[in-house]
């Protein structure tokens, strides 16, 4: 076991990004950068014992800085969508950055994932970054201490723990945005990729992908993965969910308790032999298949990244949870905690 730092590179203000590899005693690795306390490689081997990086990221961090994507970020204050970029808590409106299409906030404006997070070695085999979100950053209220810390086991398991507390009631909702693909996106899509989620229900969007409230079941629809299924198996179906988002972009509701870490998805690509399984406690993942990549992003080893080539399960609270009182809770007061765990494990 191993974490080694090295300079990764630098923001055009000349502040330096570093890069921290963390090397299980398999040779599997994670790579995480400073900015946006950023997954950007994940290395395991294929059935032959070939290693392959499975998830996207960038050779340089001009291709973070120009990517609209995401791309294996650390998300919040809320990661995913508040509608109408507001909502009430005691009585009190907030106005939030409304960074997508000047309607709705997404990805809590952007902060948690454009920071440059301070980090510490804390084990042979974990590295945790930390954070300060300023009261009123992007339309959030309070400061918010923020620590994410990813930790590499010889079980192959990459766990990302996730910690915030607020010093004023306010909502919170982070997660990681990493786009998997397990043969590689060296070698095309993931549409051939089996996926299953232990998730009877999900919550269909408005036209501006924000949840109706509905909370639907999956049987008999192309939201069902209860059983393995190939991603591509019903991404054209002709649902109006489906053809507004252009493919899979919804959170499905995880099946079991929240707040215990349970069973979440488990994916694998028959050509590669490799396969990946995820555990959380949150209520929620978001399913997206990299529906919006067009091939003018390129990523590590001068690729282009492609529709489809990567899938992101982020687990969470459900979007627009603020608006939702129906929705699991995500609103914090000062002094509480926010804890959370998931685990990818290839
Ligand atoms: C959202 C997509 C969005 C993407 C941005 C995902 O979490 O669900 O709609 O395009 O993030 O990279």
């Amino acid at each position: 076991m191993s974490v080694v730092k090295t300079l990764y590179d630098h923001l055009p203000d000349g502040t330096p990004v570093h890069l921290f590899t963390i090397t299980n005693n398999n040779e599997v690795s994670a790579g995480i950068i400073t900015r946006g306390a950023t997954l950007n490689s994940f290395v395991c081997p294929d059935r032959d014992g070939n290693m392959g990086d499975i998830i996207m990221g960038f050779d340089s961090i001009a291709g973070h800085l120009a990517s609209g994507t995401y791309t294996g970020e650390i998300i919040g204050q809320y990661a995913n969508r508040i509608g109408g970029g507001k909502f009430t808590l005691s009585g009190k409106e907030y106005d939030l950055t409304k960074n997508e299409n000047g309607k709705t906030c997404l990805h809590g404006g952007g902060e948690f994932s454009s920071a440059i997070w301070k980090a510490i070695i804390i084990d042979d085999n974990a590295v945790e970054f930390s954070y300060h979100s300023p009261d009123g950053k992007e339309g959030f209220p309070g400061n918010v201490d923020v620590t994410v810390t990813y930790l590499l086991t010889d079980r192959n398991e990459l766990e990302i723990r996730y910690r915030a507390v607020p010093d004023r009631e306010t909502v919170i909702n982070m997660t990681n945005h990493a786009y998997f693909n397990l043969g590689t996106t060296a070698n095309g899509d993931v549409l051939d990729h089996e996926l299953m989620l232990n998730c009877e229900y999900f919550t269909p969007t408005d036209e501006d992908d924000i949840p109706t409230g509905e909370i639907r079941s999956v049987k008999g629809t192309a939201f069902d993965f209860t059983q393995p299924k190939k991603i591509g198996q019903d991404i054209g179906a002709d649902d109006p969910q489906l053809i507004k988002c252009r493919g899979y972009d919804h959170n499905f509701c995880v099946s079991g308790e929240s707040g215990q870490l349970r069973p979440v998805a488990k994916v694998s690509d028959e050509k590669s032999g490799r396969k990946l399984e995820v555990m959380s406690d949150m209520p929620g993942v978001q399913l997206y298949v990299a529906n919006f990549l067009d091939g003018s992003e390129m990523g590590k080893d001068g690729i282009a990244l492609q529709k489809h080539y990567g899938f992101c399960l982020e687990t969470q609270f459900y979007p627009d949870t603020p608006n939702h009182p129906e929705f699991p809770q995500c609103t914090f007061q000062k002094g509480e905690k926010f804890e959370s765990v998931t685990i990818f494990k290839v």
